[in-house]
Order: C-alpha cells, then sequence, then structure tokens
C-alpha cells in the first residue's frame, strides 16, 4: 500500500478531525527527512503505542546555522518513502517552508533554562527554531503522544519544558538512540563524513562510554573529561565544543558524580558537528 502524503494543514486537519471523531489515539513523529534506523525505531514505537501514526518530514531552514549547512543537509524524499513503505504509517506530513512559515509569520517559541548552554551556547537561536518548529506541529496534529530520540537529548529537554510550559495536550515520548556496529550513533550528519573520517568517529561514542565507565568508577569528573578531549584531539577530531556531566533530570550542570546523569558532548570531525550522549546511572 503506498503512503498518504499530505502537504497543508488544512489537509492534515481533516485526516485527524476523523480519527478523533472515531476517538482514535495519534502519534506523531516529526522528522527532516533523511531517515535512518533511529528514526524508524521512533516510528515501530510509535506504531506500538497508538492507533495512527503520522510522520512529518520538514527541514527546518531556521534552525540551521548558516545558509551552507541548511544547503548540505541530506535530501531525497523518494529515498525517506521507500523506507517508510514496509512501516504502514497513516499520513506522511511533508509541508513546504510557506505553509509553516507563510509570509508575516513572526511568532517565536523561546525556552530558557534548558535552551542555554551546552548546545545553546554555540548554535544561538537553535532552540528557539526547534521550540517553534515542533510546537507547531504539534498544535497542527493535535497528536496525543510525540516521540523523540535521545541522541538530541538537549532538545528533548527543551521540547518537554516547552509541552509543560505551554500546557500541550501531547506525551513526549523518548527511545534510546541506535548506533551503528561500532558504537557510532544514528544521525543524518553521518553521510556528510569523508570515508577516512567515518572511520575515526566511531572514537567519539567508544570515547564517551569510556569516560562514563570511569566516572562510575568514582575516577573524578574533571579529569575523566580534561583526558576525554585529550584522546579525541589526538584521535583527529577537529574541535571540541563542549563535553561535559549534566543531571539526567534538568540538565543541571554536575561537578561530582552524585545523581543520574548523561556525558553530553558535541565535537567536529572536519567540518561535520556530531553530537552525542552517554548515560550514567546512580543505583
Ligand atoms: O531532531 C530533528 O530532526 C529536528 O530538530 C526536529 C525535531 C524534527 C525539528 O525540526
Amino acid at each position: 500500500m503506498s503512503i498518504t502524503i499530505v502537504r497543508s494543514i488544512n489537509d492534515l486537519r481533516s485526516h485527524v478531525r476523523k480519527w478523533k471523531k472515531s476517538d482514535e489515539s495519534i502519534s506523531i513523529v516529526p522528522t527532516m527527512g533523511a531517515l535512518h534506523a533511529g528514526h524508524l525505531s521512533l516510528v515501530r514505537e510509535a506504531k506500538s503505542l497508538t492507533d495512527r501514526v503520522i510522520v512529518t518530514l520538514f527541514v527546518n531552514p531556521s534552525q540551521f546555522d548558516s545558509p551552507e549547512d541548511l544547503d548540505k543537509y541530506p535530501r531525497n524524499e523518494d529515498d525517506d518513502i521507500d523506507k517508510l513503505n514496509s512501516y504502514n504509517i497513516d499520513l506522511l506530513y511533508a509541508p513546504q517552508t510557506d505553509e509553516i512559515y507563510p509570509i508575516g509569520h513572526s511568532t517565536k517559541i523561546v525556552v530558557s533554562g534548558v535552551s542555554r548552554g551546552l548546545c545553546g551556547d554555540f548554535r544561538p537561536g537553535h532552540f528557539d527554531s526547534v521550540a517553534t518548529v515542533v510546537g507547531k506541529l504539534l498544535i497542527q496534529s493535535l497528536a496525543d503522544k510525540a516521540f523523540f530520540g535521545e541522541k538530541d537529548f538537549q532538545q528533548l529537554h527543551v521540547i518537554k519544558r516547552m509541552v509543560a510550559d505551554l500546557d500541550l495536550p501531547v506525551e513526549i515520548v523518548h527511545c534510546k538512540t541506535i548506533r551503528e556496529h561500532d558504537q557510532l550513533a544514528l544521525s543524518s550528519r553521518n553521510s556528510q563524513l569523508s570515508s577516512n573520517d567515518r572511520k575515526i568517529a566511531p572514537i567519539f561514542a567508544q570515547t564517551l562510554f569510556d569516560a562514563a565507565r570511569q566516572i562510575e568508577e568514582g575516577v573524578d569528573v574533571a579529569t575523566v573529561i580534561h583526558n576525554s578531549k585529550e584522546k579525541l584531539i589526538m584521535s583527529g577530531f577537529s574541535k571540541i565544543d563542549y563535553i561535559e556531566l549534566r543531571a539526567e533530570s534538568d540538565l543541571r550542570a554536575l561537578s561530582k558524580f552524585d545523581e543520574s546523569g548523561r556525558i553530553m558532548a558535541a565535537v567536529y570531525l572536519g567540518n561535520v558537528r556530531l553530537i552525542d550522549n552517554v548515560e550514567i546511572r546512580k543505583c
């Protein structure tokens, strides 16, 4: 069966109205396309939890750092449709930019607190753009549940905060990061790595897993982070934006391992920016 694609809010809403009338629950899986196994795991989870599943495909221009970054982002709608074909989703919502941001659009959602620090310091305005587009998609779809991956852990916190603060009637569901066999976290940006950098890339996740283990074993947090940065630079990573231990519950900076947290990091390999995080559980 081929996927039903809609490109306007009106068409999206007419499907949603029909489903709501028959009391069916609805999930939304927001994506920017370039789908990989991480996205598909969200779709699978959504299918298992609600009657109807909408996948959105919208490359949100304002959340990119520069026009070059936006240009480089991989786009192939036919490929994405092929990947979704076997999942039997109910709708693909793939609007054009002017459907989301018509002329005169002037409203922005700014989430303070969790948007600050980490990627927020290196990508000014990024989380405002993410919150704005996700807020719009949630309102447009009237979904009961929305699905996000834990790889973008700060994004997940920003979205949860926005949903709580704006009393949006949707449950945010998060799913584990999916990794390649060599532990590299799946990301649409991995396809931009040169073949040599692709060989180096797994050292990023491996370093974070090692760091987590050492901190759990009692090694001082600052020492572990310092050594991890050195290891990455020695291995060929071109720049480290940050490596930090943050609280699982609200992203507070932790200088000691006294509660469950995540080692969160952003680095560059060549000119490709990679992010990842690894959980550290306090029993
Ligand atoms: O994580 C992403 O792919 C994007 O930031 C999202 C949530 C689809 C918003 O554009």
